[in-house]
């Protein structure tokens, strides 16, 4: 399982078929992170790609943790974040595997840009859910950014549903903001939500 889908984002990397690799740190969480909304903590950034978001995090006084399924992106991240001088943590594990990421420990703050919403729909996304749940403590902040299924793309990640998210991470999580983004390709929801369960 975990071979399949490493090859898979291992050949995007490789082949530069990335192209929402933009060596930018995302929006909203410069936003969150400027305003002081999100203070320094432990974070955690699942599916960090080249590193982007973990190396703005590492700049700002968090603990930034990136992991990935991806052993080509994380050389690359490696690099990035030594060519800038950023300490960051990274760890190359398949976040459906919970036994795996449990032993990351406990984390603050957890992001994911494109990670969740690239899984196929059912049994992959409870156990990325299983995984959430293992490592992100009671009354830390959670930020996630999918692409809205469909809407007029046949290619790309498999998405959400509109209301996937809430449905999904509903009865453990507040709700602070959701945003929908408009974007060329198809719409992007953010959501900023806190773990109360
Ligand atoms: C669309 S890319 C986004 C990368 C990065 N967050 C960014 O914004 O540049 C999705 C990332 O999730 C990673 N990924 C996909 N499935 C994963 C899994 N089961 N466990 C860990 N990482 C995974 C991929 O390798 C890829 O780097």
């Amino acid at each position: 399982m975990f071979r399949r889908m490493s090859a898979f984002w291992d050949l995007a990397y490789l082949t530069g078929s990335t192209p929402w690799d933009s060596d930018e740190p995302s929006k909203e969480l410069v936003e969150l992170i400027e305003s002081g909304v999100i203070k320094p903590c432990r974070a955690l950034d699942i599916g960090c790609g080249t590193g982007s978001n973990v190396i703005f995090l590492a700049t700002k006084g968090f603990e930034a943790h990136g992991l990935d399924i991806s052993k080509v992106a994380l050389l690359k991240a490696m690099r990035r974040a030594e060519a800038r001088g950023a300490k960051c943590y990274f760890h190359n594990l398949d976040f459906r595997d919970v036994k795996k990421v449990s032993r990351l420990g406990i984390f603050d703050l957890a992001i994911d840009v494109g990670c969740y919403h690239s899984l196929p729909h059912g049994g992959d996304r409870i156990s990325y859910l299983d995984s959430l749940n293992e490592v992100l403590r009671r009354g830390g902040d959670y930020l996630i950014w999918c692409f809205v299924r469909g809407a007029g793309f046949s290619w790309g990640p498999p998405g959400v549903e509109e209301y996937e998210v809430e449905r999904n991470f509903g009865s453990r999580y507040a709700l602070i903001e959701k945003r929908k983004i408009r974007t060329p390709f198809r719409d992007l929801l953010f959501y900023h939500m806190q773990r109360v369960g």
